[in-house]
């Protein structure tokens, strides 16, 4: 699906989740301490999409997951999944993976999975399981115990088994978190090829990399709600710094001064320029001088950026 189509159709899609004003507040009985889990959340989620739930340790990521995944009961607010609320219907079309998954661990990762897909009253056959084990990289592996397996490894087991009962929606708790540069690439990898296999996938992160990587849209959530949502290239895009303009073939360039940083390497002038509103005017003019564009680059604010600020404001 190309992009634009996905831009024409905005609004037209389904919302798998719909969550409004969710309020989770931990009390102990032992403790006179509450602690305030959310706080007034609103977010959806669409059809198709992957939605990154992006927010430092303790914003509430994990809450919000459990309170979809109907593993938490919310202290007000509603959750409504693929248009109905709680439903067991809507509940069997999820898949979720939590943060560090436990296994059996004595089992290995074929009886895993045969486990897993006898709770869900199917019995594939061990060639179907292998296909599966493969895709993930885990054939080789597959009657190791599960207790010799890696972070990484497990992850993968982990989104095999959440895949299992075919669900449309997959929720993953930090699923990128304490893996090497090579497991992330994989799970990365991983979780773009179920999008594209038609899943909806949630999931959280507090790595931004990560999620300006593979996510369609961001929201980014600080002490229990929702600060901002949108599409990464929108989000950044309304945030260009500044317009890098290089060109060459121009003598007289003082005139360009009062539109920003000029430098001239050799015949290439380079000019950096903050008034975006005056680019085109800029480009024009070098050109109706002479000038040869070589390329024009807007700089972004990087998506780092963005969230540091977004945390205080
Ligand atoms: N079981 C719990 N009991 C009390 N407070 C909790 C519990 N779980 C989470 N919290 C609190 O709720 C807030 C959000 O936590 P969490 O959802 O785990 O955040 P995240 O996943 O974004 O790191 C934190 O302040 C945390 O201390
Ligand atoms: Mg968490």
């Amino acid at each position: 699906m190309s992009n634009l189509w996905q831009e024409d159709c905005r609004g037209l899609e389904m919302k798998v989740i719909e969550i409004k004003n969710l309020v989770k507040i931990y009390a102990s009985p032992f403790m006179r301490k509450k602690s305030i889990g959310l706080n007034g959340l609103n977010m959806e989620v669409e059809e198709g999409e992957i939605f990154g739930l992006l927010g430092p340790n303790g914003a509430g990521k994990t809450t919000a997951l459990k309170i979809i995944t109907h593993l938490l009961k919310p202290s007000g607010g509603s959750v409504t999944l693929f248009g109905g609320v709680g439903s067991l219907e809507a509940r069997k079309r999820m898949g979720f993976l939590p943060e560090n998954p436990t296994f059996y661990r004595h089992l290995t990762g074929m009886e895993l999975l045969q486990f897993y897909s006898r709770l869900y009253g199917k019995n594939p056959t061990r060639k179907e399981l292998e296909e599966k084990l493969k895709v993930v990289g885990l054939k080789d592996s597959q009657d190791r115990r599960i207790s010799g397996y890696s972070k990484g490894m497990l992850q993968r087991i982990g989104l095999i088994q959440t895949l299992i009962g075919d669900p449309d929606l997959l929720v993953l708790d930090e699923p990128l978190s304490g893996l090497d540069p090579v497991g992330r690439r994989e799970m990365k990898d991983l979780i773009r090829k179920v999008n594209m296999e038609g899943k909806t996938v949630l999931f959280s992160s507090h790595i931004l990399s990560d999620v300006e990587a593979i996510c369609n849209r961001v929201g980014i959530i600080v002490d229990g709600k929702m600060k901002k949502v949108g599409h990464i290239g929108e989000i950044l895009k309304s945030e260009i710094r500044y317009i890098d303009i290089e060109f060459e073939g121009m003598e007289e360039i003082d005139w360009l001064n009062e539109y920003g940083d000029l430098k001239k390497e050799g015949k290439v002038i380079y000019l950096r320029t903050k008034d975006t509103e005056k680019k085109d005017k800029v480009l024009k003019e070098i050109s109706r001088r002479g000038g040869r564009i070589i390329s024009v680059v807007p700089q972004r604010q990087s998506l780092e950026e963005h969230f540091i600020r977004t945390l205080n404001e």
